[in-house]
C-alpha cells in the first residue's frame, strides 16, 4: 500500500535521535519540511496544491469549488510528540486517494486533502489556530501578535515563510466550499485496543482550554532571606498545580500543569515570576467551568497568603463538540461493513483531545475515524498504531470518501 513509502519518507522529519520524539513547529524547519513532503506527494497524484490566506495547504482531486468532501489533519506536534498525531490523518488522505484510482473510481464532485497549520499550539500557544483563523473563532489582530517562546510574532513568523500575514484571516469563501469535513487520526486512548475494531469513529470532544496564569512575586537570595519576608511565587503555584489535581479527581475531569516558565530560574534566588499554564477538560461545560474556577481561587487565595500577584485568562477555549448524528452513524455504517461480525458494532468514541474537526464542525458537517493505538499513550514518543491498523485506517477513510463522493452533493 503506498502509505508505507509514505509514512517512511514522512518518518525522519523532525524526528530526535535522542527521544525519537517529534519537534515539528509552524513555520520553522522540520514543520517546513513536512509541508515540503505533502506538497511534493500532491504533485506526484497531480493534486491541485493551494495555501490558503491563513498558511493551510489544499491539495484538490478535481476543480476547486463548492460541493467538496474534505478530509486531512495536521503535520505540526507538541514537543517531542509522537509520529502519528496528525501525519496520520494526512498520509492516510493521500493513500485513499491512491486507493480509490486503484478501484477505478471516479468521485461526483471534488476531493480536498487539508493540512491545518498550528494544530497544537506548539509554537503560538492557541491550538488548532488555522481552523480557528478560518472559520473567524479568532480574529487576525490577535493571531499576527502572538508570539513564540522567543518572542517572534505569527506575523513575522508567516512572513518569513514567505505568506503574507496582511491576509490572515475568516475564509468564508473556501468554507462554503467544503460540503463535509472527514479527519482521520490516531486514537489517542486505548478504548479500541480490547474490542476488534482498528478503526472507530468519533462521538464528541469534551469542552476544553488553556488557560495562562502569572504569579509575581519578588526576587531575592535564598540563603540571606528570612521565610517571613519573602514573595516566593513558586508556593502559591505548587499549591495550584495539587489543586488542579484535586479539582479535577472531585469532578471527574482533566487538568493539567504541564508547562512553565520561571524567571529567573536560578537555584540561588527566590523567582520573581513564575507563568504557568492550566490546560483542563470536562466531558461537559459545567463541570470543566467549576474546576477552572476552583483553580483560580485556590491560586487567588494562596497568592494572597504569600504577597504574590496573580493573573490568570484564558488563551484559548473550545466548546463541547457533539459531531453530527447522521453523518457519524454513516460512517460506522461504512466502517463496519470491513470489520469482523463477532466485534460488534463500529465503537462511537468521546475524546478529551481537541482536533481541528471540532473546530470546523460549527460551520461544516464534520466527522472522524479512530485508527487503534495499542499503547494508548499520545502526545510522547510511545504514540503508536500498528501497520496493520494504519492500512485498515487508509481502507476506512477510502470507503468512506468513495461513499461520500459518489454523489454530486449533500451528505446525507
Ligand atoms: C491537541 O492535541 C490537544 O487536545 O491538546
Ligand atoms: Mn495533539
Ligand atoms: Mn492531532
Amino acid at each position: 500500500m503506498s502509505f508505507d513509502r509514505l509514512w517512511a519518507d514522512l518518518a525522519p522529519v523532525g524526528r530526535s535521535a535522542d527521544s525519537g520524539g517529534y519537534h515539528r513547529y509552524t513555520w520553522a524547519g522540520a514543520d517546513t519540511d513536512a509541508r515540503a513532503w505533502f506538497t511534493e506527494a500532491a504533485a506526484a497524484r497531480g493534486l491541485d496544491l493551494r495555501t490558503d490566506r491563513n498558511g493551510n495547504l489544499w491539495a484538490w482531486w478535481g476543480t476547486p469549488g463548492p460541493g467538496a468532501v474534505a478530509t486531512g489533519s495536521h503535520l505540526d506536534s507538541v514537543p517531542d510528540g509522537g509520529a502519528f498525531d496528525g501525519p496520520l490523518g494526512v498520509a492516510s488522505a493521500l493513500a485513499a486517494v491512491d486507493e480509490l484510482r486503484e478501484r477505478g473510481f471516479t468521485p461526483a464532485r471534488p476531493l480536498v486533502l487539508g493540512v491545518f497549520v498550528e494544530e497544537e499550539g506548539g509554537r503560538f500557544g492557541v491550538p488548532c489556530l488555522g481552523s480557528r483563523l478560518t472559520t473567524g473563532e479568532i480574529g487576525p489582530a490577535r493571531a499576527r501578535a502572538l508570539t513564540d517562546a522567543s518572542g517572534v510574532t505569527w506575523e513575522r513568523a508567516m512572513a518569513d515563510a514567505g505568506l503574507d500575514p496582511e491576509g490572515v484571516g475568516p475564509d468564508p469563501e473556501l468554507l462554503s466550499r467544503l460540503d463535509v469535513f472527514v479527519e482521520l487520526h490516531v486514537e489517542q486512548g486505548r478504548a479500541l485496543e480490547d474490542t476488534g475494531h482498528p478503526v472507530g469513529v468519533a462521538g464528541a470532544i469534551w469542552p476544553h482550554g488553556r488557560w495562562r496564569m502569572d504569579f509575581t512575586g519578588r526576587a531575592d537570595h535564598a540563603g540571606t532571606t528570612r521565610l517571613e519576608d519573602r514573595n516566593d511565587p513558586m508556593l502559591p503555584f505548587a499549591h495550584t498545580i495539587l489543586a488542579a489535581r484535586a479539582l479535577a479527581e472531585q469532578h471527574g475531569a482533566r487538568a493539567t500543569v504541564a508547562k512553565s516558565l520561571i524567571t529567573p530560574n536560578g537555584t540561588n534566588a527566590i523567582p520573581s515570576l513564575v507563568s504557568a499554564w492550566l490546560d483542563a477538560r470536562a466531558a461537559d461545560q459545567a463541570t470543566l467551568s467549576a474546576v477552572v474556577e476552583g483553580v483560580r481561587e485556590v491560586a487567588e487565595r494562596t497568592a494572597r497568603e504569600h504577597g504574590v500577584a496573580h493573573t490568570m485568562a484564558a488563551e484559548s477555549t473550545t466548546p463541547l463538540v457533539e459531531f453530527s448524528h447522521d453523518l457519524r452513524d454513516r460512517l460506522a455504517a461504512v466502517v463496519g461493513a470491513r470489520a469482523a461480525e463477532s466485534a460488534g458494532p463500529v465503537p462511537i468514541l468521546p475524546t478529551g483531545a481537541g482536533h481541528d474537526a471540532g473546530v470546523l464542525s460549527a460551520h461544516v458537517p464534520t466527522a472522524m475515524l479512530y485508527v487503534r493505538n495499542p499503547t494508548g499513550v499520545s502526545h510522547s514518543p510511545q504514540e503508536w498504531a500498528r501497520p496493520e491498523d494504519s492500512h485498515a485506517g487508509v481502507l476506512a477513510l477510502a470507503d468512506v470518501l468513495q461513499d461520500l463522493l459518489a454523489v454530486p452533493g449533500g451528505v446525507s
